[in-house]
């Protein structure tokens, strides 16, 4: 049995990890961590949990959770994650960090975009981004895993397969990305105060969200040449679920059958990533680790729409993806 320690476990992504290692034969959970006081019970803090796991949360310094695991899930903000994993990393453990501390290559582009100086800049070489449908030959022997963020997920599978395949041009890519109010966090924000977000849908952060370098990054190294796409993410008033759609030039002659083909081609035997026919939904994907795909040819400009549940294919169920392929087990245990 595999010990596993989760970072940050009273939070939206945490809940959905534990409720995905409870069915996974080859793990113990064996440290929650929260910065609370009095150690409440887990299902004190996610009532869902009442009668399926009886732990207590601790507030644990990482050289505690580093003497009683052997692989940690990080589901802390950015910034404090770094400043925890680096000492797991130290005392040798495994890690799948959730936030973004790790998944930039370079660290002035992590201060420019997150706004601080980078507490562990050395291992961003080291750090393997965490997308197995693009990098799962460089999980296995992985340390650290940089899990992606959950629009970079949606995007990114949405547009990769085109740009590998010279179907789509590099330049001029618009992401438009919807997500649910869950992706802010369980952190109480004023923007996804119930009155605040009920009833309405809001552009937000508009050509500086720090998912762009990120989305930039991975199509760039799938591109072979630099991408820079214009990214804007919609806050929408529902739980979960992320719906991306993406505009792109087509390069050379493309018909929607071929582009199709494109996609299926780039993702048979993915066993999370199903190209359907139909225009997806975000219901389709909810609790689930599928991200659903299609694509369309519309007045010449090619449009792929994805969509995630941003809490299972954007966070937790990715990171479960990334561990089974760490330590050799089949990809879809556990779902
Ligand atoms: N939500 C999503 O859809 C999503 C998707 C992909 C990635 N992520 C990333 O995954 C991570 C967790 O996201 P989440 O949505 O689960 O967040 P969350 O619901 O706000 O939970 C984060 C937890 O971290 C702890 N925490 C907060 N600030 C901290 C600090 N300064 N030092 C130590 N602990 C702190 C809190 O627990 P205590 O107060 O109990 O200590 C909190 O419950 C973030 O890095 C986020 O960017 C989120």
């Amino acid at each position: 049995m595999i010990r596993i320690g989760v970072l940050g476990a009273t939070g939206y992504t945490a809940v959905e990890l534990i409720k995905i290692l409870l069915r996974h034969p080859e793990v113990e959970i064996a440290v929650l961590t929260s910065r609370q006081e009095g150690n409440p019970h887990v299902a004190a803090v996610h009532p869902q949990l009442a009668g399926r796991l009886d732990m207590r949360l601790e507030n644990l310094e990482p050289s505690q959770v580093a003497a009683r695991c052997d692989c940690v899930f990080s589901c802390l903000p950015h910034g404090a994650s770094a400043s925890a994993v680096r000492l797991l990393l130290d005392a040798g453990k495994r890690v799948v960090d959730f936030s973004a501390d790790y998944r930039l290559k370079s660290a002035d582009v992590y201060a420019e975009w997150y706004g601080q100086k980078h507490v562990d800049p050395e291992r961003l070489a080291e750090a393997v981004y965490g997308l197995p449908e693009l990098f799962g030959e460089l999980i296995p022997a992985a340390q650290l895993i940089a899990n992606p963020g959950c629009y970079p997920t949606s995007a990114i599978l949405a547009l990769t397969p085109f740009l590998k395949a010279e179907a789509i041009e590099s330049t001029g890519i618009i992401v438009d990305a919807k997500s649910g109010v869950s992706g802010a966090g369980r952190t109480p924000k004023l923007m996804t105060h119930y009155p605040e977000c009920n009833e309405s849908v809001v552009a937000y952060n508009v050509g500086c969200h720090r998912h762009t370098p990120e989305i930039d990054q991975v199509l760039s190294t799938a591109a072979q040449r630099d991408v820079q796409v214009v990214f804007t993410p919609h806050l929408i008033p529902m739980d979960r679920g992320i719906l991306a759609t993406a505009y792109a030039q087509p390069r050379g002659h493309v018909t929607e059958e071929s582009l199709l083909a494109t996609l299926r081609a780039f993702y048979a035997g993915k066993p999370f990533v199903r190209v359907v026919d139909h225009l997806p939904a975000t219901k389709d994907v909810s609790d689930s680790n599928f991200c659903d795909v299609t694509v369309r040819l519309v007045r010449g400009r090619v449009v792929v729409i994805s969509c995630i549940d941003n809490l299972v294919k954007g966070a937790s169920g990715a990171a479960v993806q990334n561990f089974n392929l760490m330590y050799g087990f089949p990809e879809t245990m556990a779902f």
